[in-house]
C-alpha cells in the first residue's frame, strides 16, 4: 500500500500524544462541579474526598487508568483543589533512581498529592522503594558504597499518590495492589461531549449552534481533548471561510479538511483497517506487523487507535491477533465477504 506523506494523517495522534498546551490548561475543569461524565469514577472520588476531609486525613492512594485525553491529569488537579492541597507532578520515566523519589517525597507536606503520570514506565528499581513509601510512609535508602554503605530510614509525610496510566495492564501486581482505588475512565458518550463542546466554546467566546455542537461531538472519538483540539481548528475555519459562527455546515467542512470522517475515524484508523482487510484478508494479524505496514509506532497504535477501534466494534482482539469486523469493512467501504 502506498504510504505517501499526508498532512491530515496524524492530526488525532499528535493531538493525543503531545503534552498539554497552555490552550488546553485554560479549558481544564477545576472542580468536580465543572467536570462532566465519568459518573462512577466521580462518585468514587467524591466519597473518598469527603471521608478524608471529614477525618482530617490524607486521601488514600488512587490509580486512574484509561486512554489518552479522557481526564486523568485533570482529575488529579481537581483532587488537589477539592482537598485544598498542593499537587506535585512528575512522570514515571523521569524518576530514574531512588534518590529522585526521595527528593520528591521529602519535599511534600502532609496530605499533598504526588501525581505520577505514566506510572507504568517507572523503573523497577525505583518501584520497590515506592512500596514502603505508599504503605508505611517510610523510605529505606542506601547511602555510601563499599564498607561505609549503610541504610537510612527516612520518614516521609503522609501523602497521596495519584498514579495515571494509559496501560494499566503493564503495572505490576504489587504496585497495583497498593492503590486503595483503581478506577478506569471510559470514552464519553455524545450527549456528554456536546456539553463539553458548549462549555469550551463558552470559555473561548465562540458562537456555535446545537447542530454544530453535535457535529464536533460526534467526530471526537469520545475524547474531550479531541473536542478541544477540533474546536480550535473549526473556530479558525469559521473565521476564515464563514462568519465566525460554528454551524453544522462549517464544522463538517472543517473536519472534512482534516480527513476526520463522520464517525471520528482519521486516516490512520482507516489505514489500520485497510491493512487488516486488504493485506491480511481480514486478520488475524499482530499489532507489530500492522505498525510496520502503516508506518506508526506499535505503542501509539495500541494506546491511541486500537482502544477506540475495539470499543466501537471495528476490530476485535483475539489470541492470534487483530481481526476486522463487518463494521470495520463498512468503514472503509468494503463488504465483509469481499475481503475474506
Ligand atoms: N470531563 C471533562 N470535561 C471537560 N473537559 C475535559 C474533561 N475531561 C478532560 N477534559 C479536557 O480534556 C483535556 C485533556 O484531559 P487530560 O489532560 O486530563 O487527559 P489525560 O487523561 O491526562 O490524558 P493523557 O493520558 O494524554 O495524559 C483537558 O485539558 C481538559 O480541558
Ligand atoms: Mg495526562
Amino acid at each position: 500500500m502506498a504510504l505517501e506523506p499526508d498532512t491530515g494523517v496524524n492530526f488525532l495522534t499528535t493531538a493525543l500524544a503531545s503534552s498539554p498546551t497552555q490552550a488546553e490548561a485554560a479549558l481544564r475543569p477545576q472542580s468536580f462541579s465543572d467536570f462532566t461524565g465519568q459518573a462512577k469514577t466521580i462518585e468514587r472520588l467524591q466519597v473518598m474526598v469527603g471521608a478524608a476531609k471529614h477525618r482530617g486525613e490524607a486521601l488514600n492512594h488512587i490509580l486512574l487508568s484509561g486512554p489518552p485525553g479522557l481526564g486523568k491529569t485533570t482529575l488529579a488537579f481537581i483532587l488537589g483543589h477539592e482537598l485544598g492541597k498542593a499537587v506535585r507532578v512528575t512522570s514515571g520515566p523521569v524518576i530514574e533512581k531512588a534518590a529522585d523519589l526521595a527528593g520528591l517525597l521529602t519535599n511534600l507536606e502532609e496530605g499533598d498529592i504526588l501525581f505520577i503520570d505514566e506510572i507504568h514506565r517507572i523503573p523497577k528499581t525505583v518501584e520497590e522503594y515506592l512500596y514502603s513509601a505508599m504503605e508505611d510512609f517510610k523510605l529505606d535508602i542506601m547511602i555510601d558504597q563499599g564498607p561505609n554503605a549503610r541504610s537510612v530510614r527516612l520518614t516521609i509525610p503522609r501523602f497521596t499518590l495519584v498514579g495515571a496510566t494509559t496501560r494499566s495492564g503493564l503495572l505490576t501486581a504489587p504496585l497495583r495492589s497498593r492503590f486503595t482505588l483503581q478506577t478506569r475512565l471510559d470514552y464519553y458518550d455524545t450527549p456528554t461531549l456536546c456539553g463539553i463542546v458548549r462549555r469550551s466554546c463558552g470559555l473561548l467566546n465562540v458562537e456555535i449552534d446545537t447542530l454544530g455542537e453535535q457535529e464536533i461531538a460526534a467526530r471526537s472519538r469520545g475524547t474531550p481533548r479531541i473536542v478541544n483540539n477540533l474546536i480550535h481548528f473549526v473556530r479558525d475555519f469559521a473565521q476564515q471561510r464563514g462568519t465566525g459562527k460554528i454551524t453544522q455546515k462549517i464544522a463538517s467542512a472543517a473536519l472534512a479538511l482534516l480527513e476526520i470522517d463522520a464517525a471520528g475515524l482519521d486516516e490512520m484508523d482507516k489505514r489500520v483497517l485497510r491493512v487488516i482487510a486488504e493485506n491480511y484478508k481480514g486478520g488475524p494479524v499482530g499489532m507489530s506487523t500492522i505498525a510496520v505496514a502503516v508506518g506508526e509506532e506499535a505503542e501509539t497504535l495500541e494506546e491511541v487507535h486500537e482502544p477506540f477501534l475495539i470499543q466501537e466494534g471495528y476490530i476485535q482482539r483475539t489470541p492470534q491477533g487483530r481481526v476486522i469486523t463487518e463494521r470495520g469493512y463498512g468503514a472503509i467501504g468494503l463488504k465483509a465477504s469481499s475481503g475474506s
